[in-house]
C-alpha cells in the first residue's frame, strides 16, 4: 500500500514476499515474518528474524530449498529472493545466525520527505480500526483540596492522550471528574457551621481553602462527634437540602478557579463533570443492579456487588444510605457509555486506584453494558513523584507542594538562564521561559513509562543536554535559526515551499539517517495508541532531534552547492519536531 506511512509494514511486505516465494505456507507454520527495527543502527534500519525459524520447520518436514543447510543459508536465501529493483529496501546483509539487515532506499525515504514538505506535515497512520467517541477521564482533583504533583501527572499525560487521539480523528469528550461529592463536604460544611454560627446563608469569603481544609480535616481527625455529624451531612447534601447545597456550591466555586488557573497556565482544555453530576443517575443503576440479582446485600445493610477474582466487593450504597466513590464511578461508566455513546473510556489516575477501575470495568461487564469486544476500557495507573530523598515529594516544612509554587520555580529559573545565556529581546523572555518551563515540566513526566515512579528534579528536567524539554526546544530553534541564515543568504525556504519547488535529496549518510527518522513518525504514533503512552512520542523525537542535530554537524548546509535540499531538510525535521511537542501540550519557541 503506497499510502500508508507505516515503515515497518513497508519492510515487513518485502520480507514477506520474499518468504512467500520461497515458502508460500510460512505465516501458516507459526514463522514470524515481519519486520523489526535494528537494535544498533550500525547493522541496518529493519531486520528479518524468519530464517532460523524457518529452517527448523522445513527441516522438520523434510522441505529445505536445494543449497539450504543452514539458518544462515535460509536467510542468504530469502535475501536473494528479494528483487535489488524492489523500490523499498536495499543493502541486504545477513548477520550472526540468521537475520537479514535491510536499508531503506534513500529514493524511497526523500519521496515520503517530499511529501511531508509539500503537505506541512508528516503523514498520519494508517489504522484498521476506525475513530470513535472516547471519554477521557483526567485531572480531576477534588474540591476544596489543593491540586497536587499526582493532580498535576493526569493533567498532563492526560492532556496528551486527547491530543492523540484527537489528532487521529477520535472525537475525544475530555472530562475532569473532579472530587465534588465527596465525605469532605460533610467536614466543610460542619466547619462552617461552626466557625460561622450567625451564618444565614450569606457565606463568608474564603480565599484560602487549603487553610480552611486543614482546619476543618484538624477537628475531624481530633472530635469523634464532629466525624459523625459529618457523616450524617453528607447524606443530607447529597439528598439534596437547599442550604447545604448553597454552601456546596462556593466551596465549589472558589476551588474552580484556582483549577482553572493551573489549566490556563499549562493549555490544558478539560470539561468539568464531577462526581455530584451523577448522584441522580445511582438510584437507578442500583435498581438495574438489584433487578439483575447482582446486588448482595451485607449486615449493615451497604449494597454490594462481587466481580469476578477480586475478594472485596464494589460499594454501590453505604450502610447508611450514603454513596461513595464506587457508586458515583459505575454510574460515570453507564452515562458514558450509553448516552456520550462512547466506544473507549480511558480514566487516569494514581496506580493505587487501578483495582478500583478494573472492578469497575467487570461489573459493567456483568451487567452486560459493556463486552471486551464492544468497548476499551483503559485505567492509566502512574506511580509517584517522590523528593530527592525519594520519598514523596513535600516542600522542606512538609507539606504537599503546591503546583502552583512548583510551576512558578521552573519558570523563573528558566528565566534566569535565558537572561544570563540567551540574546532573544527582553519582551521575548517571560514567554520563551514558560514554553520552555511547562514544557520541561511536562516533558519530564511524559518521557517515562507512567508506571514508574520518579524523582522530581529542576536541574535535571531543566538540564540542555540530555532527554529534556530544554534540550529538544534548542535543538528544534537552531534548526529554524539555520533556515532564517539561509533566507540572509538568499535561499528561502518558505517561498520554495510556496511554488510547490521543493525537492529534498538524501545523499549523506547523515541525510539519509534523518530522512529515515522523520519517517519513524507514524509508527511511533500507532505504538502509542497500543498502550496510549505519550513516552513513545518522546522517544521517537529525542532520537528524531539527534539525527537532526548529527545531520547539521556533519553536512554543510549553508552556502553548500547542495543547500537548498538541505534547508529544506532542516525545515522538514522542523515540522515534525513541532507535531510532537503539540502531541505532548508543549508549546515550541522559533528562537531561543
Ligand atoms: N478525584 C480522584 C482523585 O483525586 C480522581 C478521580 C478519577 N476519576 C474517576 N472517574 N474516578 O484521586
Amino acid at each position: 500500500d503506497e499510502s500508508d506511512p507505516s515503515l515497518l509494514r513497508a519492510a515487513s511486505f518485502v520480507f514477506i514476499t520474499a518468504i512467500h516465494s520461497i515458502c508460500p505456507e510460512a505465516s501458516s507454520l507459526g514463522i514470524e515474518t515481519k519486520a523489526f527495527k535494528c537494535k544498533d543502527i550500525k547493522h541496518g534500519d529493519y531486520q528479518c528474524n524468519a530464517a532460523m525459524a524457518m529452517f527448523q520447520k522445513l527441516k522438520a518436514t523434510g522441505s529445505l530449498p536445494p543449497g539450504v543447510n543452514s539458518p544462515v543459508d535460509m536467510a542468504k536465501a530469502i535475501a536473494a529472493a528479494i528483487p535489488t529493483e524492489n523500490p523499498i529496501l536495499d543493502n541486504l546483509t545477513v548477520n550472526g545466525p540468521g537475520f537479514i539487515m535491510a536499508r531503506f532506499k534513500s529514493s524511497y525515504l526523500s519521496k515520503w520527505v517530499n511529501s511531508l514538505l509539500t503537505n506541512g506535515a508528516p503523514s498520519r497512520p494508517k489504522l484498521s480500526k476506525p475513530s470513535g467517541t472516547v471519554v477521557v477521564d483526567f485531572s480531576s482533583p477534588n474540591i476544596a483540596k489543593e491540586m497536587h504533583v499526582g493532580h498535576l501527572r493526569s493533567t498532563i499525560i492526560g492532556e496528551s492522550v486527547c491530543r492523540i487521539l484527537e489528532y487521529m480523528g477520535n472525537d475525544v469528550k475530555r472530562i475532569n471528574h473532579v472530587g465534588d461529592w465527596g465525605t469532605q463536604f460533610g467536614m466543610l460544611i460542619q466547619y462552617l457551621k461552626e466557625e460561622y454560627p450567625d451564618l444565614h446563608g450569606d457565606i463568608p469569603n474564603i480565599t484560602d481553602l487549603t487553610e480552611f481544609y486543614k482546619n476543618a480535616k484538624q477537628r475531624f481527625d481530633e472530635s469523634a462527634e464532629f466525624k459523625k455529624v459529618s457523616q450524617l451531612n453528607v447524606v443530607q447534601l447529597q439528598a439534596g437540602d437547599a442550604e447545604y447545597l448553597k454552601m456546596w456550591q462556593v466551596l465549589c466555586d472558589v476551588s474552580r478557579k484556582e483549577f482553572e488557573k493551573v489549566y490556563k497556565r499549562l493549555d490544558i482544555t478539560v470539561e468539568e463533570c464531577g462526581e455530584s453530576f451523577y448522584n441522580d443517575k445511582i438510584p437507578p443503576v442500583i435498581e438495574e443492579f438489584s433487578a439483575k440479582g447482582l446486588i448482595s446485600v451485607e449486615d449493615g445493610g451497604a449494597k454490594c456487588v462481587f466481580v469476578p477474582k477480586y475478594k472485596v466487593p464494589l460499594m454501590l450504597q453505604k450502610s447508611d444510605g450514603g454513596y461513595g466513590y464506587d457508586s458515583t464511578d459505575m454510574a460515570a461508566i453507564k452515562y458514558r457509555v450509553e448516552e456520550i455513546k462512547a466506544s473507549q473510556v480511558v480514566y487516569i489516575t494514581d496506580f493505587t486506584q487501578g483495582d478500583h477501575f478494573q472492578m469497575v470495568f467487570a461489573a459493567a461487564r456483568k451487567i452486560g453494558w459493556v463486552t471486551e469486544d464492544s468497548h476499551r476500557l483503559d485505567h492509566i495507573g502512574f506511580g509517584t513523584v517522590q523528593g530527592e530523598d525519594g520519598k514523596r515529594f513535600k516542600t522542606r516544612s512538609g507539606d504537599t507542594v503546591r503546583l502552583v509554587d512548583l510551576l512558578d520555580e521552573a519558570v523563573s529559573r528558566m528565566e534566569a538562564s535565558l537572561k544570563e545565556r540567551s540574546n532573544i529581546p527582553e519582551e521575548e523572555i517571560h514567554a520563551t521561559a514558560c514554553a520552555m518551563g511547562y514544557g520541561a515540566v511536562k516533558y519530564f513526566d511524559l518521557r517515562r513509562n507512567p508506571t514508574s515512579n520518579y524523582i522530581f528534579s529542576y536541574d535535571r528536567m531543566l538540564d540542555t543536554k540530555g532527554n529534556t524539554a530544554i534540550y529538544l526546544l534548542y535543538a528544534h530553534a537552531r534548526l529554524e535559526s539555520i533556515i532564517t541564515k539561509g533566507k540572509a543568504e538568499g535561499v528561502d525556504v518558505d517561498s520554495l515551499l510556496k511554488e510547490g519547488k521543493a525537492k529534498i535529496m538524501l545523499e549523506h549518510k547523515s541525510e539519509r539517517n534523518l530522512g529515515l527518522h522523520l519517517q519513524i513518525f507514524a509508527d511511533a504514533i500507532e505504538e502509542t495508541l497500543s498502550d496510549l503512552y505519550p513516552y513513545h512520542i518522546c522517544d521517537f523525537v529525542y532520537a528524531l532531534s539527534i539525527a537532526a542535530s548529527e545531520f547539521v554537524t556533519q553536512c554543510k548546509v549553508l552556502g553548500s552547492p547542495e543547500m537548498e535540499s538541505r534547508l529544506l531538510l532542516c525545515r522538514a525535521a522542523a515540522i515534525v519536531m513541532r507535531q510532537c511537542f503539540d502531541l505532548l501540550g508543549i508549546r515550541h519557541v522559533m528562537r531561543i
